[in-house]
């Protein structure tokens, strides 16, 4: 009996030490406890935060985990995230079955998906979305339809929660492309899946929470590990795009396809009982839940947090205002073509995005292969944590990286200067598909709206809180606006 149970005990014991081995000139990185691991680490709500600080200091740029069984290297230094975002072994996602239950158990969709799938369908799906709109005419003319009803409604309140301000109107300019759908401020549909959505994003965390690293909480203990959130959120989003579907396919027209949903009902159709095909009703109900979900959060708080430095900097919201008043004058709204005349303008838009962050850290990358950074041996199957907020905060590159100062994007004639450090959409073959979209949509909202009102504290209340809310991504903590006229 004690022979037997002492038995069991080294058993487990050389299974635990097998999974957590850390191999040979694996990166350095903190210490790992019975069981656990270093996992403890990894459930911090502001990661970006350590992983840009004291771990940088402590261990260096690349830094190694083993969390339950898993290998995970955090990139915490701006010359390694740079390296890892353009190196091909770097580009896969990791197998996150917490992730891949939202695409009914497979690698779906373009968030997390890889191979020559992620090569066919975000190819397909950028095209098409360029057929109806982004990147083109049409895609401003959406926009400013979007800004008019802002400019509306903010007028008829005056006083209003800042971070809501924007949730749906932001969404309806990325719906008319993919289901040619807009909807109004008060759509109580549209307004429950927002709310969940907002939920989602701010229970979640850059390292995958509690439920990623051991995905066995997300079957005993749903609610505590955040799966529950997650599912139930999911349910309700694929059966809303589940009803759009249906509705498209009684009134689609397959040689006018009006929208992304149609021309991939189109393609699904094409390919009939082809079994090599990649095209499946799954496959589009995926793409539209990573489209809204990608979508619906970071251009709102993207622009939250403009708000909000305006209120903070009425120095710099003066400025803006007055070379818009230059550049555009009165008589008409800004638009894209005047971007290129408003150097001042576009620097706080790039300081806005380098101390605002919205997405800090990427969704987890994975190797595909064994191989090597900065001398260390990272292994096949590894999930990378790639920390973008590292190349926005270094003090090295920026001199005062915790100043909000929109200068530093001028040359000494004023004129905007592009830095390479600034990719908040990520780089290489995984860039953002949205960033064309995200880009014209902070630049139209943001200029229209300083050119139309002065924001600022509504009086008695609290000076708004620049610390931010964490999450997936993060957002402003909620506060009050006032908009006054300014013609
Ligand atoms: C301010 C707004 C946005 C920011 C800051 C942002 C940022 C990012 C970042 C950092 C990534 C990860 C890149 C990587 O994994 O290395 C990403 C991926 C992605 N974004 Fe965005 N994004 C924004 C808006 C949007 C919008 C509007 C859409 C919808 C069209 C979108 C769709 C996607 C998709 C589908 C991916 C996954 C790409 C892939 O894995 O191949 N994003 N975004």
């Amino acid at each position: 009996m004690f022979f037997s149970f002492v038995l069991w005990i080294i058993f487990f014991y050389v299974v635990y030490y097998w999974l957590t081995m850390k191999p040979k000139n694996f990166p350095p990185g903190p210490p790992h406890v019975p069981v656990f691991g270093s996992t403890f680490y990894l459930l911090r709500k502001h990661l970006h935060i350590p992983m840009a600080g004291e771990w940088l200091q402590k261990y260096g740029p690349v830094v190694g985990f083993v969390a339950a069984s898993r290998k995970i290297i955090a990139i915490c230094g701006p010359r390694e995230v740079l390296e890892v975002l353009h190196r091909d072994e770097f580009q896969a996602r990791p197998v996150f079955s917490f992730f891949h239950d939202r695409s009914f158990g497979k690698k779906l969709g373009v968030f997390f998906s890889d191979g020559p799938y992620w090569v066919e369908q975000p190819r397909f799906t950028l095209r098409h979305l360029r057929d109806f709109g982004f990147g083109k005419r049409s895609m401003e003319e959406f926009i400013m339809e979007e800004i008019e009803d802002t400019i509306k409604e903010i007028t008829k309140t005056e006083i209003m929660q800042a971070t809501g301000l924007f949730t749906i109107a932001t969404l309806n300019v990325l719906w008319r492309m993919i289901a040619g759908a807009r909807y109004a401020r008060d759509d109580a549909e549209m307004l429950m899946l927002l709310e969940k959505l907002r939920l989602l994003f701010r229970s979640g965390s850059a390292g995958g929470g509690i439920g990623g690293a051991f995905p066995i909480l997300t079957k005993i203990a749903p609610v505590f590990s955040g799966y529950a959130l997650m599912m139930s959120t999911t349910s309700d989003l694929q059966e809303f795009f589940r009803k759009s579907i249906r509705e498209h396919e009684k009134t689609m027209d397959e040689n006018n396809a009006r929208d992304l949903i149609d021309v991939y009902l189109r393609e699904i159709k094409l390919q009939g009982n082809n079994p090599a095909s990649t095209f499946t009703e799954e496959g589009l109900i995926t793409i539209c839940l990573d489209l809204f979900t990608a979508g619906g959060e970071t251009m709102a708080m993207s622009l939250g947090f403009s708000l909000l430095y305006m209120l903070v900097h009425p120095n710099v919201q003066k400025a803006v205002q007055k070379e818009l008043d230059a550049v555009v004058g009165r008589d008409r709204r800004p638009t894209l073509q005047d971007r290129a005349s408003l150097h001042y303008t576009e620097a706080v838009l790039s300081e806005l995005i380098r101390v605002s962050s919205v997405a800090p850290v990427t969704p987890p990358h994975r190797a595909t292969q064994d191989t090597k950074l900065n001398g260390y041996f990272i292994p096949k199957d590894s999930m990378i944590m790639v920390n973008l907020y590292s190349l926005f905060q270094d003090q090295e590159h920026w001199g005062d990286p915790e100043v909000f100062r929109p200068e530093r994007f001028l040359d000494a004639d004023g004129n905007y200067v592009k830095d390479d450090w600034m990719i908040p959409f990520g780089a290489g073959k995984r860039v953002c598909i949205g960033e064309v979209l995200a880009r014209n949509t902070v630049f139209l909202f943001f200029t229209s709206l300083l050119q139309a009102f002065w924001f600022s504290l509504p009086e008695g209340d609290p000076e708004p809180s620049l610390v931010p809310l964490p999450g997936f991504t993060i957002a402003p903590a909620p506060f009050r606006v006032k908009a006054t006229k300014r013609f």
